[in-house]
Order: C-alpha cells, then sequence, then structure tokens
C-alpha cells in the first residue's frame, strides 16, 4: 500500500474545516505532499507533533501513519500544567476552550484510533519517543523563544536521516521567539532549510535538495500554489505561494 491509496478523500478534507484550529490550505497540501513523498521514496519513521490544540493538524498525519509507524503527539492541554508564568497565560488569552476530550473527540471523528497522547511540556518528549525513530516532526507548542529552541533541539534528537521539521509560526508578529529559535538552528546548529510557506518553515538535517527539487517541480501544475527559490544564507530554500 502507497501513502496515496490512504490520501484523505475531498469530503473528509473539507470536514476537516470544522476542525478549529491554525493550519491553512498551503500547509495542509504541504503535509499531505512530503508524508506521501517520503512514503513513496523508502523513508519510513515515525510521525510527532508537539503542539496539537484541537487536532487539526493532527488529524491529516494521521491519515499518512503507516503499518509499524507510531504517532505521537504531546500537548498541555491544561493551563494548569504550564512549564511557567508566560506560558499559562498564553494558554488561558489563545486556548481556553481547550481540553484533552475535544482534542480527542475531533480525532475520533476522523479516524479509528487515536495517537500515542503525551500530556506534558513538550521539554519532556524525549522520554517518550526514542533517539532518531522520527521521519517528520512537527513543532507548534509553545512561541516562547527558550521552549522553541529546546523543541528544535528534541527534534534534531528524534528525527531519523532526512527527517523533516515543520516549525510554525516562524514569521509572525506576535511570536518573534519562533523566528529567533528557528534563524539560529539555520545559522549555528546544522538546520537546512527546504521550503516556507506564510506560516511554516521546513527544514532537515539531512539533504535538502532533493526534497526541494521534488516539490519546486510539483508545483509547476498546481493550480492555487506558485514556488520560487532564493538562496538566503548559504541556503537554498523554495517560497511557496499562494496564487
Ligand atoms: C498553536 S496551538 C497548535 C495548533 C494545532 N497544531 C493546529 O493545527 O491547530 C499550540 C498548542 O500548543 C500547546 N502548548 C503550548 N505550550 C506548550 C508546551 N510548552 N508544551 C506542550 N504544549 C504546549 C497549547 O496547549 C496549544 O494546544
Amino acid at each position: 500500500m502507497t501513502a496515496h491509496d490512504i490520501a484523505p478523500p475531498l469530503l473528509t478534507l473539507r470536514r476537516l474545516d470544522e476542525v478549529e484550529g491554525w493550519f491553512f490550505p498551503a500547509d495542509q497540501f504541504v503535509f499531505d505532499w512530503l508524508l506521501t513523498h517520503q512514503y513513496a521514496r523508502g523513508i519510513r519513521g515515525d510521525l510527532l507533533e508537539l503542539g496539537v490544540y484541537k487536532g487539526k493538524s493532527a488529524i491529516l498525519i494521521g491519515y499518512h501513519v503507516m503499518a509499524g509507524e507510531q504517532f505521537t503527539v504531546c500537548d498541555l492541554f491544561d493551563s494548569d500544567d504550564a512549564p511557567d508564568d508566560p506560558t499559562a497565560d498564553e494558554m488561558r488569552v489563545y486556548y481556553s476552550t481547550l481540553t484533552r476530550q475535544v482534542f480527542e473527540a475531533n480525532y475520533l471523528r476522523f479516524h479509528r484510533r487515536l495517537p500515542t497522547v503525551v500530556q506534558s511540556p513538550s521539554s519532556a518528549i524525549t522520554d517518550h519517543v526514542p533517539e532518531r525513530s522520527c521521519r517528520f516532526v512537527h513543532i507548534d507548542a509553545s512561541h516562547l523563544y527558550h521552549h522553541v529552541r529546546a523543541d528544535i533541539a528534541a527534534a534534531r534528537h528524534l528525527l531519523a536521516e532526512d527527517g523533516v521539521v515543520s516549525l510554525d509560526d516562524f514569521r509572525s508578529p506576535h511570536t518573534p521567539g519562533v523566528a529567533a529559535a528557528t534563524w539560529e538552528a539555520i545559522l549555528t546548529a546544522g538546520l537546512k532549510p527546504v521550503m516556507l510557506t506564510e506560516s511554516k518553515l521546513y527544514g532537515t538535517w539531512g539533504s535538502p535538495d532533493t526534497l526541494r527539487d521534488a516539490l519546486a517541480a510539483h508545483l509547476t501544475t498546481h493550480p492555487t500554489l506558485w514556488g520560487v527559490t532564493e538562496d538566503v544564507a548559504g541556503h537554498t530554500l523554495l517560497r511557496v505561494h499562494s496564487r
């Protein structure tokens, strides 16, 4: 079976719009394309999401979990478990209607079984997921610099060769800490940017060229997205834009 065989039907994707969250069409396309592309090229490994909220991105990732692969999600779910006061404040302002039950009910509207749910600060994730086991890590939890920096270090530890990390909110006005941690990892910690959308930057500690060029070629026939490459600080990355 290939990932294409289990790609979500259009009806399912329409229902994904009914799930509250911050996971936009360009990234829905890139996740779907990337996870399918990895599988088609024999890249196997586990999937991990840090920061699930009500499950919008986790539900799509869940369609790409293949036989023998594990999908783990990590979230605080409750401001009482926040590791510090700024995180508790952020939870109360942005995520006041979040509960683990809401996430699980949403996920089970789309899938028969839940992923492994780790209810804890993302700083504990390396206690739950084996080193070098993952092909994809989505970092979408805290927006604070020191937490995102630690999440990126955890992703590096958990990703297998040619695994990909996706960093949400790497350029939003309200998340300068994510921007700082992202570009710091690129400039000083060996993270190679592959592509970016308005919301997310995708990178690898493996080889970026084949992946970037394959997506660039694919986008030449896409009806609503287009791509252009740009050299930035010694890296060639693909900018993905909507028409
Ligand atoms: C932006 S939302 C995630 C959005 C989600 N991926 C989607 O597609 O809609 C961020 C989530 O991260 C969680 N979070 C914030 N700080 C965290 C931390 N330090 N550890 C784990 N989860 C955290 C919040 O509870 C919230 O559910």
